[in-house]
């Protein structure tokens, strides 16, 4: 069983400036609650209780959200408005959180790598928290690709099709389909071009990883706009071994995009609200 989830959370949110200069970009809200807090509610649905996350500078927003507010508690005992901090009192009383701080920013392989000291030697999830995922009608994406790290006992991405024009945005695999919905990689490339892209299976933020990526992690030079890519190691890993691509049931919604967060505004407050 999977204990741990990492979060990557250091990056700087550029899309959004100006609100993202004093704020972290995963305190965003949807509607009335953060991305982060969606992130760890997948993973504690998917069976994970101890979070870790990876800050930077200006991020001390997330761990006082994961933290009683005493005066704020205090004043609003024994009114209605207690019941709004009812979902995140449960979080912290089910879930540990620790933190490290990228100190550098040299990209989200890096950004993992500097998680090691929080996961250890065990498999962990990988939760980039500006990938919003739902899916309402049955078992979260996390959760999915935790029982097929159970059936396989190696890495997992998730993937969702997208049209060719966006695969420059994304990670983008390619491989066998060897069982339904599931892949095994045979390449993967970081923000290709349309004319480069081996397909138009784009990896979404969700990551199950064996603990070996580490070590393949330290040993990856800096592709793509310079940055250390878990693109790269992951590619590395299935040359060495198997990593398999997951195509999810649900929705992912891109709100480190304008356009996806208002989307995931509009359809949470009209379906949850
Ligand atoms: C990162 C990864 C990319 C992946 C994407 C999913 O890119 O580097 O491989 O497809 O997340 O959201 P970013 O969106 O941080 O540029």
């Amino acid at each position: 069983m999977i204990k741990k989830c990492l979060f990557p959370a250091a990056g700087y949110g550029t899309r959004f400036l100006p609100v993202t200069k004093a704020m972290p970009k995963e305190m965003l809200p949807i509607v009335s609650k953060p991305l982060i807090q969606y992130g760890v509610e997948e993973a504690l649905s998917a069976g994970m209780t101890q979070m870790a996350i990876v800050t930077g500078r200006g991020k001390r927003a997330i761990e006082d959200h994961f933290d009683i507010s005493y005066e704020l508690e205090q004043q609003i005992k024994g009114s209605d408005k207690e019941s709004r901090l009812a979902e995140i009192r449960s979080i912290i009383q089910q879930c540990t959180f620790s933190y490290t701080r990228q100190i550098e920013m040299k990209g989200l392989g890096h950004a993992i790598l500097c998680g090691q000291t929080l996961i250890g030697n065990e498999p962990f999830a990988v939760i980039l928290a500006d990938d919003l995922c739902d899916n309402p009608d049955g078992e979260n994406v996390l959760a999915q690709m935790a029982r097929v790290y159970e059936r396989y006992r190696c890495s997992v991405v998730a993937i969702e099709e997208v049209a060719m024009s966006e695969v420059s945005k994304y990670g983008v695999i390619s491989g066998k389909e060897i069982d339904e919905r599931i892949f095994m990689v045979d390449n993967m490339i970081e923000k290709p071009k349309e004319s480069e892209a081996p397909s138009n299976l784009a990896v979404i933020g969700r990551y199950i990883l064996t603990p070996d990526i580490f070590e393949i992690l330290r040993h990856t030079p800096p592709g793509k706009n310079g940055e250390i890519q878990i693109t790269d190691a992951l590619l590395a890993q299935c040359k060495s071994g198997m990593v398999l691509a997951y195509k999810f049931c649900g929705k992912r919604y891109d709100c480190g995009s304008v356009s996806g967060f208002v989307e995931a505004t509009n359809e949470f407050y009209a379906k949850y609200h």
